[in-house]
């Protein structure tokens, strides 16, 4: 579907009916009690687990409502995703590892104190420090593919020199703000004195269990010793009334299962590099000059990373699978490869190699059944999966949510989380919650509601409520589905708003606003732009990008293709 036709429904008739049956099912007012989740107790003490964008979100807006909160983030500073450092990410399994559930991780220790010396267990301090931290897959000159209209953070503003596409430092800069303005940044200290730290910095979390009535959770911090080359490792365990998991999305990278591709990436160069590695290592261009470059993939990792190493290798070519590719981040990711790139189809094997250094004479297998040798370099740009190992207890590998009060698990697959609430909470124990920013602006709502409802100032849905919603209404399903310009997300924002004043109106608290109309304008403008014109050269694109923030547009616009609608600004936005 174009983006102008989702706008057209949104400010059309479609968005409006798409509401009103949304609306029917909310009883918003039911005075019935029993319609309602009852907390199993007051929550007092509450753990955000990831300072990212999501969780420094969802940390702001329970301190505010009083609670006594701690941000657990097992890297030393906030900014998740977009904390870029000179740490480029731990090297991927070959294959795919299975995904952590209880049945094969050990439990993690529960207390104690360890120093480990370089070399201790075969690791060298950086290797262990990058293991607990997990750098991030960003490289150095990274833009944003989303709208600065929704890549921002509440009453943080960008500078005025920044341009459509954001560079990742501005990104960074901008959350870290966020987190220094509510005191969420490492070593701030707590405003309200009364306790001695909110965040942790560091630390992760290595299990979380349901104990009694209280969330335990299983603690690891390490800290760096530059003066005695040591590095201290910390256990303990800490319980909460409610947890909230605001850990990303982007944990493991998938590694395709490609006949022979196992033995390949143990090919090792003397420098240490490994000619065969998945995008998340890729920082900048270096590397690839002069070379002959594989990419596996066609999405926005490949495509990016095409555009910027095209330039200075000697040839490129791209691995890309003949499937359908109908949604506007995969045509727009097409249209962005490097014009000069050899496009060839899937690879289905990679043959013997006779160097345990070079991948030059090895030959790979193509699906049409032609081979061909003489690549230096791949690069995997073939995505991530989830990989949460403390929700090991609650994994169910191929399993489905099902309306069992106790046991539905949340993540059946590397890729979906199962059995949310639209709100975000686990629906069978609601004091656990999940935190989704795709768009950002999306988890003021999401962590509006967690502080809300477990201050007992809104009212969730009882559990057969939910259940019915989660299997009746792909809209209620949003929270583990969202992203950014469909009509879901659109509508699941209104449905926020609506449900979270109403319960103001009841119980008291303060109004929350509607997605600005100005920044929803400017993302009509900036979808339309950047992912559905056939631009055909990388100028079309540069120009959008690098569009100063002080001239963007918003709808409706004067020009040659101006919409075939209009906005209308009146009482139904
Ligand atoms: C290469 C790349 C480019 C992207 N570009 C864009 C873009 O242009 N626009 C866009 O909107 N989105 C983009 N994204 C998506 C990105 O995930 C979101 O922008 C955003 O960072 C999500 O915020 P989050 O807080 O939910 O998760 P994250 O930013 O991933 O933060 C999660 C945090 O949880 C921490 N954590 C995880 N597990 C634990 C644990 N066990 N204990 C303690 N802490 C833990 C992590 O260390 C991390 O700091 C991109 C993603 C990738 C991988
Ligand atoms: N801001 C930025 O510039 C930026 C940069 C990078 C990433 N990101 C974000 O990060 C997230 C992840 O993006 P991503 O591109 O890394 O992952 P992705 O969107 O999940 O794409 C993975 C790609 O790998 C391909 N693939 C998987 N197995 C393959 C195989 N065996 N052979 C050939 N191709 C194979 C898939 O092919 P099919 O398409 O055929 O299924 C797909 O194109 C996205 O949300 C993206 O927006 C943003
Ligand atoms: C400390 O950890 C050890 C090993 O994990 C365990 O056997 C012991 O019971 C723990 N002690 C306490 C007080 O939790
Ligand atoms: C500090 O927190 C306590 C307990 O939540 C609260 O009563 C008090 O008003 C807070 N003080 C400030 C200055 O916010
Ligand atoms: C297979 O694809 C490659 C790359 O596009 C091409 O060079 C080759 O001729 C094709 N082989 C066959 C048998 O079609
Ligand atoms: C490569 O092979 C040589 C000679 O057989 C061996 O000494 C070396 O350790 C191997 N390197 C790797 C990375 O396996
Ligand atoms: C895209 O760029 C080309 C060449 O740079 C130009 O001729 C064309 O008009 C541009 N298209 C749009 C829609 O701006």
């Amino acid at each position: 579907m174009r983006i102008k036709s989702i706008t057209n429904l949104l400010a059309g008739s479609l968005a409006l009916s798409g509401l009103r049956s949304v609306a029917q099912q909310t009883p918003f007012t039911s005075p019935d009690t029993n319609e309602w989740y009852t907390l199993p107790k007051e929550i007092k003490k509450v753990a955000v687990i990831g300072a990212g964008p999501s969780g420094l979100q969802s940390a702001a807006a329970l301190l505010k409502e009083g609670f006594d909160v701690r941000l657990i983030e097992r890297s030393d500073a906030p900014g998740g995703n977009w904390y870029h450092n000179d740490l480029t990410p731990v090297r991927e399994s070959y294959p795919d590892g299975p995904l952590e559930t209880a049945a094969y991780l050990p439990v993690p220790r529960s207390n104690g104190t360890e120093y480990y010396e370089d070399g201790d267990d075969g690791l060298t301090l950086l290797e262990r420090w990058r293991e607990h931290i997990r750098p991030s897959p960003i490289w150095d000159d990274l833009e944003t593919n989303s709208s600065p209209a929704f890549t921002t953070l509440p009453e943080i503003d960008y500078p005025k020199d920044v341009t459509w596409a954001l560079q990742a430092q501005n990104v960074q800069r901008h959350v870290r703000t966020y987190a220094s303005t509510h005191g969420l940044n490492v070593n701030d200290r707590p405003i309200n004195s009364s306790v001695s730290k909110i965040v942790y910095y560091s630390t992760r979390v290595e299990r979380l269990r349901k104990a009694g009535s209280s969330w335990t959770l299983s603690l690891k911090r390490l800290t760096r010793l530059p003066e005695s080359r040591k590095i201290k490792a910390e256990w303990w365990e800490e319980s909460f009334d409610a947890v909230v998991v605001a850990a990303g999305g982007y944990h493991a990278a998938h590694v395709p299962d490609i006949k022979g591709l196992v033995e390949w990436s143990k090919v090792r160069q003397s420098d240490g590099h490994f000619p065969v590695e998945h995008s998340q290592h890729y920082r900048n261009p270096q590397l690839y000059r002069g070379k002959t470059v594989l990419i596996v993939g066609a999405s926005v990792s490949a495509s990016e990373i095409s555009r910027r190493i095209g330039p200075h290798v000697e040839k490129l070519y791209m691995s890309i699978r003949d499937t359908t590719r109908d949604t506007y981040m995969a045509r727009r990711s097409i249209r962005r490869l490097y014009p000069e790139a050899e496009q060839i189809p899937e690879v289905v094997e990679l043959g013997s190699l006779y160097s345990n250094t070079s991948l030059k004479d090895g030959q790979i297998k193509l699906i049409n059944g032609s081979w061909f040798d003489g690549i230096d370099e791949i690069i995997l740009a073939t995505g991530f999966r989830r990989s949460l190992p403390f929700l090991q207890d609650f994994y169910s590998i191929g399993g489905k949510a099902t309306p069992d009060k106790d046991n539905s698990p949340i993540l059946t697959d590397a890729h979906d989380l199962h059995s949310l609430a639209w709100t975000g909470h686990y629906i069978p124990d609601p004091t656990l919650a999940f935190v989704n920013v795709r768009p950002w602006t999306f988890g003021r709502y999401q962590s509006l509601a967690f502080a809300k409802i477990w201050k007992g100032t809104a009212r969730l849905p009882n559990k057969d409520r939910l259940w019915k919603q989660y299997f009746n209404d792909n809209h209620w399903q949003a929270p583990a589905k969202v992203v950014f310009g469909t009509i879901e997300e659109e509508t699941l924002g209104r449905q926020y708003v609506a449900w979270l004043n109403q319960e103001s109106l009841i119980h008291g608290g303060r109004f929350v606003d509607q997605w600005p109309l100005e920044d929803r304008e400017r993302f009509a403008y900036y979808s339309d732009e950047a992912w559905e014109h056939g631009y055909t050269s990388s100028d079309n694109f540069t120009r959008i990008e690098n569009t100063p923030q002080d001239e963007w547009p918003t709808y409706p616009r004067a020009g040659d293709h101006s919409p075939d609608y209009e906005f209308d600004s009146g009482s139904e936005w």
